[in-house]
Order: structure tokens, then sequence, then C-alpha cells
């Protein structure tokens, strides 16, 4: 049963142009609020993501605290990974048990049926979806993205290793990157059937490449997720992290919005992107450690700046850890009192 009260984001999506832009967080969900790091003195990252009961609850924990426009859904992108043969852990970032580095390894890696591949998070959707008043929004991680953890087995400064295997090993390079697409397609409509009202694909670490190696290694396997969630009729956003350089060749992604960091304006970004699209971001997530008066002034310039088109107010990545809570009752406020149509743009 769906208890939906505001689908202004879900309209926004749709290219509407709505008096208010809709809001929500990157990481709204996570260790800033005290009620998500109350449960993880009890439980690890995973067994809260693995227990639907418990991942409904730290999805809806921000929806609770704040008037946003959205939920997103409590996982990660490693989340389908596991039933892939993998053994990853958190710590804080994902750490792969034995890293990919050989074509072996990326035969032995399974791709299993669609019901097999995390039936908690079908579960987790349908006990959200039954209690949530705003839109829920499902997620997953470009393939490029996942095979830059796979490869390199955890965070790094410079990714080396994943940068050498791209040049050393492009076929089986393609290999991952193909079985990855396969299995996200699997595990993104899951999440649609099971109730999931919008879907976000997180390229993290897309902005790492020069236009030839995304158009190489990202962009296709982009495009033919979208083009596979096309028919299933949810919309579809882009997260794209110092890409600034990428937005000559993302704007003809087939998807509806594009999630940008805070490096470039709205309407400047809007300009290489092209109108096509729907903007979401762009607010500096560190903006949020500053007074609530930089705050409101901070937003002001990204409300202002999203003026020209359709915008979903949202961070530039997702929110830091020491962002305090009654910090983000500011920039709520300041987003609800912001009447785009009494607005002018002022670039
Ligand atoms: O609130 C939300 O945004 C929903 C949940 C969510 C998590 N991870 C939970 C999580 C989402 C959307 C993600 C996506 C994710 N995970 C991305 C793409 C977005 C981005 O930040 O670029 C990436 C690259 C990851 C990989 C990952 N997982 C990292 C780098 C970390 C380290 C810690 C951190 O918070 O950045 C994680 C662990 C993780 N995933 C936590 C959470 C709440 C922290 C777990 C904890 O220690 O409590």
């Amino acid at each position: 049963m769906s208890v939906l009260q505001n689908d202004l984001f879900l309209r926004v999506l749709q290219g509407e142009d709505t008096a208010r832009a809709p809001m929500w967080f990157m990481r709204q969900a996570g260790r800033y609020l005290p009620e998500y790091r109350a449960l993880k003195e009890k439980h690890s990252f995973w067994q809260m993501a693995r227990t639907p009961e418990l991942a409904a609850e730290v999805t809806l924990q921000p929806v609770r605290r704040y008037a946003i426009d959205a939920a997103i859904l409590f996982q990660d992108i490693m989340t389908p990974l596991p039933p892939m043969g993998v053994d990853i852990e958190f710590n804080p970032g994902p750490v792969i048990g034995t890293p990919i580095r050989t074509l072996a390894q990326i035969e032995a890696l399974r791709v299993p049926e669609i019901d097999e591949i995390t039936p908690f998070v079908g579960e987790a959707i349908r006990l959200i979806r039954s209690d949530c008043r705003v839109p829920l929004i499902g997620f997953g991680g470009a393939p490029l993205t996942l095979a830059t953890y796979l490869i390199e087995g955890s965070g790094s400064k410079d990714y080396a290793q994943f940068r050498r295997f791209l040049r050393a090993e492009p076929h089986a390079a393609h290999a991952l990157l193909e079985k990855l697409t396969e299995v996200s397609i699997r595990y993104l409509t899951m999440q649609v059937r099971a109730g999931a009202q919008a879907i976000q694909l997180f390229d993290s670490w897309a902005g790492l490449h020069d236009i030839p190696m995304y158009e190489a290694f990202s962009k296709p396997y982009n495009k033919r997720i979208f083009e596979a969630l096309r028919p299933l009729g949810v919309p579809l956003l882009y997260l794209a992290v110092d890409c600034t350089h990428l937005y000559p060749t993302l704007g003809d992604l087939p998807c509806d919005a594009i999630s940008i960091d805070w490096r470039t304006p709205i309407h400047v970004a809007r300009a290489q992107l092209g109108h096509g699209k729907v903007i979401q971001g762009n607010l500096d997530p560190a903006a949020l450690l500053g007074p609530p008066d930089s705050i409101r002034r901070a937003a002001s310039v990204v409300l202002r700046s999203g003026l020209g088109g359709p915008h979903v107010f949202n961070l530039g990545h997702g929110m830091l850890l020491h962002t305090p809570p009654d910090h983000v009752t500011a920039l709520v406020d300041t987003v609800l009192a912001f009447d785009r149509r009494a607005e002018h743009r002022s670039d």
C-alpha cells in the first residue's frame, strides 16, 4: 500500500516547472545522524543493510526528521556484488577480500538470476513504501565505479592499479564491465518491481578518466543500463562527481537528470549538458559545516543558479560525517522558503 503524499520530486523529473525545487541529500541516511549511530553501535553495516526492518528504519530516519521530498534506499553500491562471489567488508569504505586482477577471476564471477541477487533489498523496499510519504529512490553503482573498487581492492589516492588494468588488460576489463552491467540491470529492475520510484546510478569515479577513456569504459555500459530500465517507466538519474571535463559527452546519456558536484554553477553546467536534462545539485557538502547564516547564503546562490530549468536541490556529493543535524534544518528551511517564480536569475 502506498502512502505517498508529496510527488514534487517526480513531477520535476518529468520536466515540470514547479514553484519550489524539491530536495533530498546524498547520504542523508548515515553517520551524521545520532539515531543512525545508535543503531550502528549494535549492528554492522552489512547487518543493517541485510535486515529489511533495519534498512527500512535507516531509510526513514531522515524523512522523519526533515521536510525532504525523497527518500533514498539504505544500501550501498556494493550490495549486489557478494552474490556474484565477491567478499566485501566496510572499513569504513569498501574493502575487497581478493581484488580482481585476472581474466580467470572475472570468468568465475556469477551472474545470478534476478530473484537470487538480494531478496532482502526487495523486502526493504516494500516495507519502506508502506510507510513513506515521499518517493523512494533506488540506486546502484555504475559498472566502471564498481570495477574501480573490485580491481583496486579498496579506496585509493590515485587508483593506479585500476588505471593500469584498463590499459594493460582492456579485454578482461570489458568482460568484467559486461558482467557488472548485466547484474546491475537485473538488480535495478528488481528494485523498481519492488516499488522504487526512481533510480540513480552513481558513477563516483568517472571523473578519474578523460573523454576517450570514459567513452570506452563507462558510457556504453551506463547507456545500456538506462535503455534497459527505460520501459519500466521510472525517472533515471546519473551522478557525476569531479566530471566537469566530461560534460560535453554526458549530455546525451539516455537519462532524465544529471547530478552535478559543486565545482560548476548550475547554469554553466546546463549550457554544457544541454537543456534536455533536469539538473540535480549542487551545494558543496562542506557548506553545511559553516554557521547557519553562511548555509542560507550558499543555498540561495545554488537555488538562483538553478532557475533556468527544472532543478532538484541536493548536495554536490554525500553529506560529510561531522555535519551538525541542525545545520541541515537551516538548509531545508531555506529551500522551502525559496519561491522560484518570485526570483530572477542572478548570473
Ligand atoms: O543515505 C544514502 O545516501 C543512502 C545509502 C548509501 C550508502 N552508500 C550507505 C553507506 C548510498 C547511496 C551509498 C552509495 C555509495 N557507496 C557510493 C556512491 C556515492 C558516493 O559517495 O560517491 C560509493 C562510492 C560508496 C562506497 C562507500 N561505502 C564508501 C566510500 C563508504 C565509506 C564511508 C562513507 O560514508 O563515505 C561506504 C560505507 C557506507 N555506505 C556508509 C553508509 C551509511 C558508512 C557506514 C558506517 O560506517 O556507518
